[in-house]
């Protein structure tokens, strides 16, 4: 009997459609103007079927509209357009990308500007414009890893920088003319490896080149920097120490941030902790830089990034800085 076979035919070519289109096309098939069940409707034997007719098309509109919500609802599942996307995970701020950031924002405050100097120079940059010619001892505190390239005729060999140092001269250069107030933070290669060294390590240098300048100018920027990095009670001194590069030189030391100077194993009992370098700018290196002697002053420092951030957040193993691992990183 025509009616019933036609809907058991619609039933089941309904649900098996898996788009709305297709359900469209059969709502047309079935219940358009010229569609089947109308075909059928013409030679029916209305007095009789009329009832029959009537379930049959409702049973099928029904059919429809439950695939409709049937496959709206599916899609929706794994694709809902109107979702916000996604954020893909970024990771985290390395702790020393955070130091970086945070040490160019204290040395801005006092007018220092960020520069970039090459992390693999020519030893002219390095050593002998700082008043270190190739023979001299004091280099040997520098252990240097060589670039297996020619020489420059005037420049001599590539090295990895060993410090930040080889920003003073190239600063100069480019200045020409001072007052300077650098601030060159980079990437330092040293032949080192053990808990608190690394071959590859980060280091900041300030210069500041101007007229007038004296050795109260450094110990006032040192004080404010340590205040500013691990807080307003930090005491700091600098002690006599020797470069070659600046005269007189320091070495700068911070109250120890582990046991408040009481002696702890960190400081080894000394209750102070080394931080970096500094000094008056040699004369000689003003010279190197094409400056006419004893026409201007200055003073410059360095100081290990790395070592700042464990001191600062209480890392006791250098080698977890490269470690790559997100258990680590995520706690800064
Ligand atoms: N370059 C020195 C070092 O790496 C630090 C320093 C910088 C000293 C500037 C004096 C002036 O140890």
């Amino acid at each position: 009997m025509p009616l019933l076979n036609l809907k058991n035919q619609a039933l089941a070519l309904i649900s098996q459609t898996v788009s709305g289109q297709e359900l469209a096309q059969l709502r047309i098939a079935f219940l358009g103007r010229k569609g089947q069940l109308n075909q059928v409707f013409k030679k029916l034997d209305k007095v009789n079927y009329g009832r029959q007719f009537n379930e049959t098309k409702q049973a099928i509109e029904s059919a429809l509209t439950e695939r409709q919500t049937q496959l709206t609802g599916t899609t929706a599942e794994w694709f809902d357009l109107t979702a916000p996307g996604q954020l893909p995970p970024l990771g985290h701020l390395h702790p020393i990308s955070q130091a970086i950031a945070e040490i160019q924002r204290i040395f801005e405050h006092l007018g220092f500007t960020r520069v970039r100097y090459p992390e693999v120079d020519w030893d002219h940059y390095v050593f002998e414009a700082l008043n270190m010619p190739a023979d001299h001892p004091a280099r040997d505190e520098w252990e240097t890893i060589f670039i297996d390239a020619p020489a420059h005729p005037k420049l001599g060999q590539m090295v990895l920088t060993t410090h930040t140092s080889n920003g003073q001269v190239r600063e100069m250069e480019r200045v020409k003319k001072p007052p300077i107030r650098m601030l060159n933070l980079g990437k330092c290669y040293r032949r080192q490896q053990d808990p608190t060294h690394t071959i590859m390590f980060h280091q900041f240098e300030g210069l500041v080149v101007d007229k007038g300048i004296s050795i109260p100018h450094l110990k006032g920027t040192l004080d404010y920097f340590g205040r500013q990095w691990f807080g307003p009670k930090i005491k700091s001194r600098i002690r006599p120490f020797h470069f070659q590069f600046t005269e007189p030189s320091f070495e700068v030391d911070m109250a120890c941030v582990f046991c408040d100077q009481k002696g702890c194993r960190v400081c080894k009992n000394a209750g102070w902790l080394e931080m970096g370098g500094a000094g008056m700018v040699n004369q000689f290196v003003f010279e190197s830089a094409g400056y006419v002697r004893n026409e201007w002053q200055g003073f410059a420092f360095g100081f290990g990034i790395d070592r700042l951030a464990m001191l600062k957040y209480h890392i006791n193993d250098i080698r977890l800085l490269t470690g790559g691992d997100m258990r680590f990183l995520k706690q800064f």
